[in-house]
């Protein structure tokens, strides 16, 4: 049944927008380079299963999650696309990931070994993943390249598909490390290659990297942030190549609006004192939304203008200085375009000093998501 909602809170998310931009990237790359869309965090916040749907009807050929529980609810929502997971999965837990024809990311041969004892119906499809400066995962030299290749090479139960690696940087102004990045790749990839016969997916862009070097990008790319309309970085926004549309926005509606006399004040620890008689709108969203308070003093949109968030944010309420008194029912957007305002994932992300990357991740679960 499908949840009914109540509370004047929503989020939207514009699936045109994500078409809009992933098309944008696939015109970008050579023809025979495909897209991975990066679907984990439930979509980075906008919903996997509605996201990844119109990531496969606009041109992606494979998913990508980081927890096999992610994977599982995809498969349960009827899509049958090949999905790599991108986090490390426990040996014990591959059957799971062979009975739902999922692939997995595999670097170790103590993994390989474990995954031999398994009884498995059919072997489990992996992609070797290779850390060349990112240092969260991967294996690093040629002589683990060579043991790891080995290992593959006389398992019954591992079949590798494919081969990655990430960047640490491609969404800098300064290129060396990336390009120090891309040299051990493609170091290793020359001594993959004389061990290794079979094909195999080479992919190893994220948002950035494929932006702006899509002609670099071997087989594939793995493109999150930027499907969903937000630069990776300023450095990436500043160089134009890519018209992004953010696809997601953060709407309420007022439900009570007050006068307050000069001297009254607001909310927790009476932080807010009106200096005149001011107008005070009070807006259905607070921190268990995700909304947290620190963005105490950022500014929403009502009525195509600025309002300051007045106060501290509590649990589930934000009172915000109004230029008038609006009816209550009025919009509020804390995220998004009003008229010829917009406030972006961008403005709060540099508000609570963090990456925009965190904004949509942020906003909790108990704020449904609308789709256009
Ligand atoms: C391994 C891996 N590949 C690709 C991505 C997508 O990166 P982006 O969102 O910058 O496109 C991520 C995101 O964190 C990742 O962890």
């Amino acid at each position: 049944m499908e949840q009914q909602h109540f509370r004047p809170t929503w989020a939207e998310v514009n699936l045109e927008a994500i078409g809009e931009n992933i098309g944008q990237m696939i015109d970008k790359l050579p023809e025979n380079c495909s897209m991975i869309a990066v679907v984990k965090a439930d979509a980075y916040g906008h919903g996997a299963v509605e996201v990844s749907k119109k990531a496969l009807a606009s041109g992606a050929k494979m998913l990508a999650v980081a927890l096999l529980e992610e994977a599982l609810a995809l498969r349960e929502a009827g899509i049958t696309a090949p999905i790599l997971v991108l986090g490390s999965i426990m040996p014990r837990d591959v059957p799971v990931a062979v009975q739902q024809d999922l692939t997995l990311t595999c670097f170790e041969t103590d993994w390989i070994r474990e995954v031999n004892q398994l009884d498995l119906p059919s072997p489990v499809n992996v992609h070797m993943k290779w850390d060349t400066g990112m240092g969260r995962a991967g294996l690093r030299t040629q002589e683990e390249l060579d043991e790891v290749a080995e290992a593959m090479q006389v398992s019954r139960s591992v079949q590798l598909t494919g081969i990655y690696t990430h960047f640490a940087t491609a969404d800098e102004a300064g290129l060396t490390y990336f390009a120090m990045q891309e040299n051990r790749f493609a170091e290793l990839w020359e001594r993959f290659k004389a061990v290794w016969y079979e094909p195999v997916m080479v992919h190893t862009g994220n948002s950035a990297a494929s932006i702006r070097f899509p002609d670099h990008m071997y087989d594939g790319i793995r493109f999150g942030i930027s499907m969903y309309g937000i630069y990776p970085s300023d450095a990436v926004r500043d160089e134009q190549t890519i018209d992004l549309e953010p696809a997601f926005s953060l709407h309420s509606r007022l439900t009570y609006v007050k006068k307050v006399a000069a001297g009254e004040s607001i909310s927790y620890g009476a932080s807010y004192t009106a200096a005149a008689e001011e107008f005070i709108g009070t807006v259905p969203i607070g921190y268990a939304d995700g909304w947290i308070r620190k963005l105490q003093g950022m500014d929403v949109l009502v009525d195509g203008k600025r309002m300051p968030i007045v106060g501290r944010i509590t649990m589930d309420q934000t009172m915000i200085k109004l230029d008038q008194a609006y009816p209550a029912g009025t919009k509020v957007t804390l995220i998004g375009r009003q008229a010829s305002d917009i406030i972006e994932a961008d403005d709060i992300a540099a508000k609570l000093d963090t990456i925009s990357y965190e904004v949509p991740c942020m906003i909790a679960e108990r704020v449904p998501r609308i789709y256009r």
